[in-house]
């Protein structure tokens, strides 16, 4: 079938390729031309550099006969005349009162239906389904239909494809999803929809979920919002409870409570912060829904705060417990993608840690991350002088420890499990270590007994006196 992607993004370009991995014929339309010459450049190390999802690159550069990345208004008018659906996946970031920032889906949207007008031959030209794959508030088909009307688009279905896919897996994730969920409003549009989903469709192993497509946004907020909450659960509670009293150990009571199928194991990692560009801004959107219906949302905005209380409580750990003040200190920040295995800084930890190192006014910033340090880079590129000549960033996380303080790991990539021995080479006793993500707890003892200090998320607070037992 023939199909176009608006929006070639994390969401946008991983769906498009694995589109074209089942047959199709796509075209991924973006505005972003600096990343679409890179999805375009048929080089790995430079579509990786761009997106850095596994096996992403692999599969652009294998379907490059049959999948286009471009910016050209002409080519997606002309491919408009032959296509099947089109997929929308436009950014739909927060605002500050929590509401979802429409403009880019507004706008793609009002594009779109102008091209559509524009058809040769209207009356006759082809059924194009409108398939969104953003995130957005629940009632936004409502919203599609009146900008399609308003502009003249004729002979189209409206449906929501929600994406449910995992950053650092996406290709993985959107080949072999847990569930595909569509709604949309006609027989027909399901129809065309199961025939570009076949494989899915087609398939024992994956749930094929068909619903109307305010629940299908609806699965989506609510889905991250469930998800949201457990972690909320780990941090505010069972973490918590680790720091509080004497002699527990996270990985003992993470085995004690993910061996529980009714609880499971998603979640319960440990850790400074929960990033990334779905959780928080959709936990706001969900929360402004509701509210804005009348519905009293203290459950969701408990989770958003036990989210920004996790961040802020680790780096308050510093002073309080170890009596180690930032200030005029050089710091070592080792990750700064929100996860392993992507470049995405969306809401990382890091981000969080590297403002209150600033504000606390800290001599250096020593940052390393394997692959996310250009986004990085950008997002701390400010006017002013003082901040960007604090932060220097290196080629590796042992260049980055030199003659510093503390070291602070922000995220969970697998290289930094040996970054214990590394630190012990080439860092000297008192020396504080904050680990934001539990990956040194094999070491925790022999860096004490060397001399470190140790602040870990989800372990015992220094110095607590915990009392006699009465
Ligand atoms: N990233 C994820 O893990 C994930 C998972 C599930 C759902 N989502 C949702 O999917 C949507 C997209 O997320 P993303 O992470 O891919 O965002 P992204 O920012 O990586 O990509 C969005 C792309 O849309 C492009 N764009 C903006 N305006 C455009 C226009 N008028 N025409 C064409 N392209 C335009 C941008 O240039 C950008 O490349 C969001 O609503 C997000 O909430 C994201």
């Amino acid at each position: 079938m023939n199909l176009i992607y608006m929006g070639a993004g994390f969401v946008g370009a991983c769906s498009a390729a694995v589109s074209a991995d089942s047959g199709h014929n796509v075209l991924a339309y973006d505005i972003n031309s600096d990343r679409i010459s890179k999805l375009s450049s048929k080089d790995p190390a430079i579509i990786n550099g761009c997106l850095h999802e596994e096996g992403l690159a692999e599969l652009i550069i294998k379907y490059s006969n049959t999948l286009k990345f471009s910016t050209d208004h002409k080519l997606l008018t002309d491919s408009l005349e032959t296509c099947d659906a089109v997929y929308m996946c436009l950014p739909t970031p927060e605002k500050p009162d929590g509401s979802s920032d429409l403009s880019a889906f507004k706008k793609a949207t009002t594009d779109l239906a102008i091209l559509m007008s524009k058809r040769n031959n209207k009356e006759q030209s082809k059924h194009i389904i409108i398939i969104n794959k953003s995130t957005v508030p629940i009632r936004t088909i409502d919203l599609t239909k009146k900008i399609m009307k308003e502009n003249g688009a004729e002979n189209f279905g409206i449906a929501s494809n929600p994406e449910f896919l995992v950053e650092g897996q996406a290709i993985y994730d959107s080949i072999h999803p847990t569930r595909v969920v569509i709604g949309a409003e006609s027989e027909k549009d399901f129809k065309i929809i199961r025939k570009i989903y076949q494989r899915f469709y087609d398939s024992p192993n994956i749930t094929y979920i068909e619903m109307n497509p305010y629940e299908a946004a609806a699965t989506k907020l609510l889905a991250n919002s469930a998800l949201f909450a457990k972690i909320a659960y780990t941090y505010a509670v069972a973490g918590r409870a680790c720091e509080v009293f004497p002699n527990m150990t996270y990985e003992n009571i993470r085995k004690g409570l993910a061996t529980d199928p009714r609880i499971g194991k998603w979640g319960l990692y440990n850790s400074l912060y929960a990033g990334g560009s779905c959780l928080i801004k959709d936990a706001q959107s969900l929360s402004y829904q509701l509210e804005k219906e009348g519905v009293n949302t203290d459950f969701l905005h408990q989770v958003l705060n036990a989210n920004d209380y996790q961040l802020s409580h680790f780096i308050e750990r510093a002073e309080t417990e170890a009596g180690f003040s930032f200030n005029n200190k050089t710091i070592a920040v080792l990750g700064l993608s929100f996860k392993q295995d992507t470049n995405d800084i969306r809401h990382s930890g890091a981000i969080g840690v590297v403002k209150s190192l600033l504000g606390s006014n800290v001599k250096e910033i020593k940052a390393f991350d394997p692959v996310a340090m250009e986004d990085f880079k950008k997002l701390f590129n400010t006017d002013d002088n003082e901040i960007n000549s604090k932060i220097s960033y290196h080629k590796t996380p042992d260049e980055a420890l030199k003659e510093t303080d503390c070291l602070i790991l922000c995220t969970d990539w697998p290289a930094f499990r040996t970054i214990a021995e590394t630190a012990m080479k080439i860092t000297k006793p008192p020396y504080l270590i904050m680990d934001g993500r539990r990956m040194l707890a094999h070491n925790y003892d022999e860096l004490s007994e060397s001399g470190y200090t140790i602040i870990a998320i989800g372990s015992p607070l220094i110095g607590k006196n915990f009392g006699e037992i009465k």
